[in-house]
């Protein structure tokens, strides 16, 4: 696809499959909102993840494992609200799939169907692969995640970069060709040694989008938050910073309370006249 297509198009589940086969890398961030889906949507962007970190990023919480379908799925609305080209993601949170394939494909359904978005994503390896085919079948485009998967955190025992054990690789291909096999149309690995994310990559038909798994995926995801540098205490190595938000957003409210205390503002040509 040309970038300028690229402008214009409504992306569709398809149109990642498209990227991959011309060798275009994909480009995906995170958004809770419909003011920042709406920035990242006009700054051309293919995809937003409706993440469940907003529970960490927005909410200050310790882990995912909190969200739940109605956070899933009203900031999902105010995503696609926002985000009229890129395709939209959300994350399925803990325990809204794990029970029971009817259970994942009630909740993916309802996902779809109060959001509007374009897709799904869930975390895990052979273990979901049966209801992922469910939710295929149902129509519903899945992405997997695997690598360190979040709402695992706990028998993981922290954020922990995976691919690093003995006979990790085979594994992860394997959970990652289980993935594929029951339908999912792509696939995110997250924290991954660099060669093992190539491996794995290479080992799939379907495009790998990567966070903290090195340059040879199909495609990059970072939070925005983290990119745009608001999320000042979290420094990993993978991350780079396009901005330094936090500190512009600082000096933009310490300049208005000063002034404000200075009676400086509202200026006379801030007041409405008669
Ligand atoms: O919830 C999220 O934003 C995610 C990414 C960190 C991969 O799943």
């Amino acid at each position: 696809m040309t970038d300028d297509n690229r402008s214009k198009r409504k992306v569709r589940v398809r149109d990642f499959a498209r990227l991959k086969e011309a060798g275009e890398p994909i480009a995906m961030v995170t958004a809770y909102d419909a003011l920042f889906a709406s920035l990242v949507d006009q700054a051309g962007v293919d995809a937003v993840l409706v993440g469940d970190s907003l529970t960490t990023v927005l909410c200050a919480e310790d882990t995912t494992l909190g969200a739940t379908m109605d956070q899933m799925i009203y900031h999902g609305r105010l995503v696609c609200r926002g985000a009229k080209r890129a395709l939209v993601v959300v994350d399925m949170p803990f325990m809204s799939y794990q029970v029971s394939p009817e259970d994942a494909v009630r909740n993916a359904g309802r996902i779809m169907k109060e959001t509007g978005a374009g897709a799904v994503k869930l975390e895990g390896g052979r273990e979901v692969a049966p209801a992922v085919e469910r939710m295929v079948a149902a129509g519903i485009p899945v992405m997997g995640h695997l690598g360190f998967t979040p709402q695992s955190v706990h028998s993981i025992g922290g954020a922990r970069v995976q691919g690093r054990a003995e006979g990790a690789v085979e594994g992860l291909i394997r959970d990652a060709q289980a993935v594929e096999a029951a339908g999912a149309f792509s696939i995110l690995l997250e924290l991954m040694v660099g060669g093992v994310a190539q491996q794995v990559t290479q080992a799939l038909s379907v495009p790998v989008v990567g966070i903290g798994a090195g340059p040879h995926c199909d495609g990059q995801l970072l939070i925005l938050h983290d990119l745009l540098g608001l999320n000042e205490g979290f420094n990993p190595r993978f991350l780079k910073h396009y901005a330094r938000l936090g500190e512009e957003v600082r000096s933009a409210v310490g300049r208005y309370a000063a002034e404000v205390r200075q009676r400086l503002y509202p200026g006379e040509e801030h007041v409405h006249s008669a």
